[in-house]
């Protein structure tokens, strides 16, 4: 009996894997195992054999079995420690940046070679940034366009009530106030917030505004600013176009068209005979640089505005039938960019 308790923990001791545990249970305890074929044997020796042999038999059982619970946590916790610095390490799946982040940074770039510097100026704004300076009256019909929302606190005695900036040109008054001599060459990449949302509108979109300042700008300057953008950042052989329009802030106000891309000018299914509408542009408006304390006089200056989204929408070889979907956080749409 002695002997099959010594041999079952020496090979217990030495077993360096738990399904091997399991193996020498059974040899020793199973059915056919070697202490109970022990057991089997009982019933030929004497009454007090027998008691005897009993009371050893579970002592050796219950000694088996603890020797195999400890061996198993002891194997558990070494292979808990194991550890093989040499083994190639699981890469994390790496994401990339949202689409709209790249657009800002690709149109960065292309507007800071010709020597424009970023600003950032407040996404909440008093009205007088938003729409006073800028020339709109209090009851300016063109307010309506910019749908916006009104913070609800008590209006500032001289600057009005304040707003979710409609659009980055807000800044411009804040500019030249920085700036306070020209020439000035700013470009405003911010968030901007009006109450719409449909296939063409978000309720937060992004703009980047240009502002240039300085003696003797003229419409020229807008031009080959906006034909440098359009050849560098959509392909060396789009134009652009100017529309007479109408901004309280400009004089005189422009939209600006891109040539199509798809049907190279000649009018397809996706443009309007030809050119695609970018964004809003014009000459600073006298009122506007006097709010900004620049003098009208010996100072002029161009401003332009554009969706990022949209101007980054229309990129050769991007067509997101809805802007919506570019903030609705769906991993397969963002994968693809
Ligand atoms: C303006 O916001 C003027 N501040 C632009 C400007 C600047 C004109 C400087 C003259 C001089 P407009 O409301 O058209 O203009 O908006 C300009 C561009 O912003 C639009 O062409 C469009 O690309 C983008 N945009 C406007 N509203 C939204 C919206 N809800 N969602 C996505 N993009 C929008």
């Amino acid at each position: 009996m002695l002997d099959v308790k010594n041999e079952a923990l020496a090979q217990i001791v030495d077993a360096g894997k738990i399904n091997e545990l399991g193996e020498l249970k059974i040899a020793y305890l199973g059915r056919n195992g070697k202490l109970t074929k022990l057991i089997k044997k009982i019933k030929d020796l004497s009454a007090i054999e027998k008691k005897q042999a009993g009371i050893l038999i579970n002592e050796v059982k219950s000694t088996i079995l603890d020797a195999l619970a400890t061996q198993k946590n002891t194997l558990k916790e070494s292979a808990r420690d194991w550890f093989d610095a040499s083994i190639p390490g699981k890469k994390p799946k790496i994401g990339h940046l949202h689409l709209v982040t790249q657009a800002i940074r690709e149109i960065s770039s292309t507007f800071e070679k010709i020597g424009f510097v970023r600003a950032r100026y407040p996404e909440v704004e008093w009205d007088w940034y938003a729409f006073g300076s800028l020339n709109f009256s209090k009851w300016h019909p063109a307010r309506d366009e910019w749908e916006t929302f009104i913070v609800d606190i008590n209006p500032h005695p001289k600057y009005g009530p304040m707003a979710l900036t409609p659009h980055t040109s807000s800044g411009q008054v804040r500019e030249m106030m920085r700036a306070k001599n020209p020439p000035i060459r700013m470009l405003n990449i911010a968030k901007n917030y009006r109450r719409q949302s449909d296939i063409s509108h978000v309720p937060m979109f992004h703009q980047f505004e240009g502002l240039v300042i300085d003696k003797g700008i003229s419409v020229v300057h807008l031009k080959g600013t906006l034909d440098y953008f359009a050849r560098n950042f959509f392909g060396k052989n789009r134009k652009t176009r100017l529309r007479p329009y109408n901004f309280p802030f400009t004089e005189p106000s422009f939209e600006v068209d891109i040539s199509c891309g798809i049907c190279k000018s000649k009018g397809c299914k996706l443009c309007k005979e030809g050119w695609l509408e970018l964004g809003g542009a014009g000459m600073v408006h006298p009122t506007v640089l006097k709010n900004g304390k620049i003098d009208p006089s010996k100072y002029t200056g161009f401003a332009f505005g554009w969706g990022v989204e949209r101007t980054y929408m229309m990129k050769a070889g991007l067509e997101i039938g809805d802007i919506r979907l570019l903030y609705s956080t769906d991993l397969k749409f963002l994968r693809q960019f």
